[in-house]
């Protein structure tokens, strides 16, 4: 049995949690492997609607073992009440591991993220202020603390004793705050240790084990291609690698063992936090999108920005991630449009460009030309199958499938697990 990457195509929020969740009823084993509780994934399935922001979208699956890769930054905190929240509604935890060798967001962290953010004034990036950029920067700088570091209390203390040592200084001198008290702060997290031991595994082993006896796994990405650090529009991006390629690096599991790789996109184009978007809708038809979606931020209930969907992005997330097929989710959100847009190039200084820019100051400056295909105008949520779709809603998915040389596999006509349309097989 293979391994399928679900891969986030746009800037987030496509509706992986919602693809996880279907895809997980056949699968073993479902691994997130980048971002922390930056992600908020939405799950509505039989056991009700779930927002899950650290635990892998498989939870609801009785079989499914999840674990939480070595690439995730881990909030201790956050992860601790997930599982009380999602025990208190009867679902079954014991089946969730964490790597030891994923890094840990800290306290400071999440302080220093949000001081960040308010000393770059205009240039805020506008994060989630959970303490990402912060945690992956302290692992590139080896200062990270690491899940399994909190099963060796000494040790830890050692570690922490330096570590916080260092950010205290820039606390107290570059930010005029008080220093933390390392006391509190190691045995706060030793009580998280305390509590996680149970969880916390050599997960490569888990997943060298299922991949040895042909079980399906799962590698449930965060966030989207457009926030990676090396291919998004950066510095307006995340910290942590929400491509195909992170999901290898953030589980432990061999490219040559990936067998599907599945991109979702919105059939729309959303973002969260700053950073240019060309196609962004600033007018009553990108309100209409906003609310009728109700496009708010799952982690940070902050207005979701709205615009038509960009085929020159989708391209490139593409190139970048390989795509064996695609889900289009949402279609249903334009039911009520006369007309759709679809962004097919830019034109940037009077000249059309093709290619997704490197530069934010070229993407800032690019317009979209669009290319106009009739919309459908009827409800499409309670439809199953792509030949009963309406023509325009058909004819605007195989545009679609053109445009980005992909087929799609799936697309989602409701917010439900079963609102679900198979065009192709994902497998
Ligand atoms: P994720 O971060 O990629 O998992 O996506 P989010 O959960 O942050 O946002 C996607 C939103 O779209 C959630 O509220 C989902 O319940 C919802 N959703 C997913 N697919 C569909 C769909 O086809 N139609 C509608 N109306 N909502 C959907
Ligand atoms: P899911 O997994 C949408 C965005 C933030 C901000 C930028 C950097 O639900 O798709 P960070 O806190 O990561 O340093 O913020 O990245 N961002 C997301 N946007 N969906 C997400 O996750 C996101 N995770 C981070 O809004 O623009
Ligand atoms: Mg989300």
């Amino acid at each position: 049995m293979p391994v399928i990457a679900i891969i986030g195509a746009q800037w987030g929020d496509e509706g992986k949690g919602k693809v996880v969740d279907l895809l997980a009823q056949q699968a073993d084993v479902v691994v997130r492997f980048s971002g922390g509780d930056n992600a908020g994934h939405t799950v509505i399935n039989p056991a009700g609607e779930f927002k899950l922001h650290l635990v892998p979208s498989g939870i609801f699956s009785p079989r499914v073992t999840c674990i939480i890769g070595n690439g995730v930054a881990v909030n201790p905190a956050v992860l601790i009440g997930e599982i009380d929240t999602l025990n208190e509604r009867h679902v079954d935890t014991r089946r969730l591991f964490v790597s030891d060798r994923a890094n840990l967001i800290m306290p400071y962290h999440i302080l220093l993220d949000g001081l960040e953010e308010d000393a770059r004034g205009g240039k805020a990036i506008g994060t989630t202020r959970k303490g990402i950029g912060p945690a992956y920067a302290d692992k590139a700088a080896r200062l990270g603390i690491r899940a399994g570091d909190l099963l060796d209390k000494e040790a830890f203390l050692e570690r922490l004793h330096h570590i916080l040592d260092a950010k205290n200084k820039i606390l107290t001198k570059i930010y005029g705050l008080s220093p933390l008290s390392l006391d509190e702060v190691y045995q706060q997290y030793c009580q998280y240790g305390e509590r996680l031991a149970p969880n916390i595994r050599e997960t490569t082993a888990i997943l060298e084990e299922a991949l040895n006896k042909e079980k399906l796994v799962l590698l449930e990405g965060a966030q989207g291609a457009l926030l990676d650090p090396d291919f998004g529009t950066y510095p307006y991006t995340t910290s942590s690698s929400p491509l195909v390629a992170g999901g290898c690096l953030g589980s432990g599991v061999s490219p040559k063992r990936i067998n599907r790789i599945l991109g979702i996109f919105k059939a729309y184009c959303t973002r969260v936090g700053e950073g240019p978007f060309p196609t962004e809708l600033k007018d009553a038809t990108g309100n209409m999108i906003r609310e009728r979606a109700h496009e708010y931020g799952t982690t940070t209930g902050r207005p979701r920005r709205c615009g038509w969907f960009d085929a020159v992005a989708a391209r490139f997330s593409h190139r970048i991630n390989g795509y064996t097929g695609t889900a289009i989710t949402r279609l249903d959100i334009l039911d009520t449009l006369p007309t759709l847009k679809i962004c097919v190039a830019y034109k940037v200084d009077g000249k059309v460009l093709n290619d997704f820019p490197a530069s934010v100051t070229t993407l800032a400056k690019c317009q979209p030309i669009y290319e106009d295909i009739p919309g459908w105008q009827t409800p499409i949520s309670h439809i199953r199958q792509f030949n009963k779709l309406p023509l325009n809603a058909r004819n605007y998915i195989k545009r679609l499938e053109e445009l980005i040389s992909c087929p799609v596999n799936l697309i989602c006509v409701g917010a439900e697990r079963e609102q679900t349309i198979q065009k192709s097989p994902v497998l």
